[in-house]
């Protein structure tokens, strides 16, 4: 039987994205893999309903498209691990509003490919959002174009000995301090034990076919979040005229999932920023992957 002729694709937005919807009863383990990698790589975020996924087969699934899949220590938020996976992870810490960003780029190891999976909607709001850097690149003026290819931006950062214990899920500092450097951060350590810290990387990145650029960073969320949480490498800070421009693109062209029960996202971390919208629902119940392809990244 050609099952592929039996689920439904739709678009997401009008530049990017696909739904792929079940209207009959296919299994989502049974779906052609080569049409979905090619899927991914031409509209970098998949959202597959309908499929009546449970937890296990949402790992099967995942399982069966990616690699290396990361536990996100060095991570900034607070992530609960679920049914003892410590690479299948709670978003739900706190249920304010996260601005768009990709996923880790404040270190140089960064997951290539996100996995989201709906165990309980919420009763309204608490969207995840997307945005397509490619798309984000090409709305910049082309003085912020000129710029953010011209100059670095850096994330300047302070741990507590608390807070660098708890990322780095260590008590020894040197091991600590080993991780933080083998993912390019510059490191000080303080008479008090904290730890002083920032990381340089573009703001722009070539996409995977090399064709195009992506604005993918997390400007916007740690703007959001707090005004010194990233400068341009040179010191100079990403002022209110660049922000609020970056925002206004961002305003434009967001586009929000409204999950329904076990839906899977399949989010391209190279192209893809995503964040989410507020939410009261403690009820809210969504989990992450991050991993590696396990097909050819171009
Ligand atoms: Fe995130």
């Amino acid at each position: 039987m050609n099952l592929t002729a039996q689920i439904e694709v739709k678009p997401l937005a009008k530049e990017f994205g696909k739904i792929i919807i079940n209207p009959k009863d296919v299994g989502i383990l049974d779906l052609d893999k080569q049409l979905i990698i090619d899927l991914f790589k031409a509209y970098g975020v998949l959202l597959f309903r309908g499929f009546k996924a449970g937890c296990d087969q949402f790992l099967e699934f995942s399982n069966s498209l990616s690699t290396d899949f990361m536990d996100y220590t060095g991570g900034y938020l607070k992530r609960q691990v679920i049914n003892d996976n410590p690479t299948l992870l709670s978003v739900n810490d706190f249920n304010s509003a996260i601005g768009l960003h990709g996923e880790m780029y404040y270190q140089k190891q960064h997951p290539a490919m996100l996995w989201f999976y709906c165990d309980r909607p919420p009763v309204k709001d608490g969207q995840t959002i997307v945005c397509d850097g490619i798309q984000f690149y090409n709305e910049l003026s082309d003085t912020l174009k000129d710029l953010f290819q011209q100059k670095k931006i850096k994330y300047p950062s302070k741990l507590s000995k608390e807070e660098w214990q708890r990322r780095y899920k260590t008590e020894d500092i040197e091991t600590a301090i080993k991780m933080c450097v083998d993912n390019g951060l510059q490191v000080k350590m303080n008479q008090d034990e904290s730890m002083s810290r920032f990381y340089s990387c573009p703001a722009v990145y070539p996409s995977r076919s090399q064709e195009d650029l992506v604005f993918i960073n997390l400007i916007i969320a740690a703007k959001k979040a707090n005004p010194n949480a990233v400068r341009f490498e040179d010191d100079s800070e990403i002022n209110e005229e660049i922000v609020s421009e970056l925002n206004e693109i961002a305003s434009r062209i967001t586009v929000e999932i409204d999950w329904q029960k076990g839906d899977i996202l399949m989010v391209d971390n190279y192209r893809v920023m995503h964040g989410r919208r507020a939410f009261s629902d403690t009820q809210r119940n969504i989990y992450i992957r991050m991993c590696a392809s396990a097909f050819q990244a171009k």
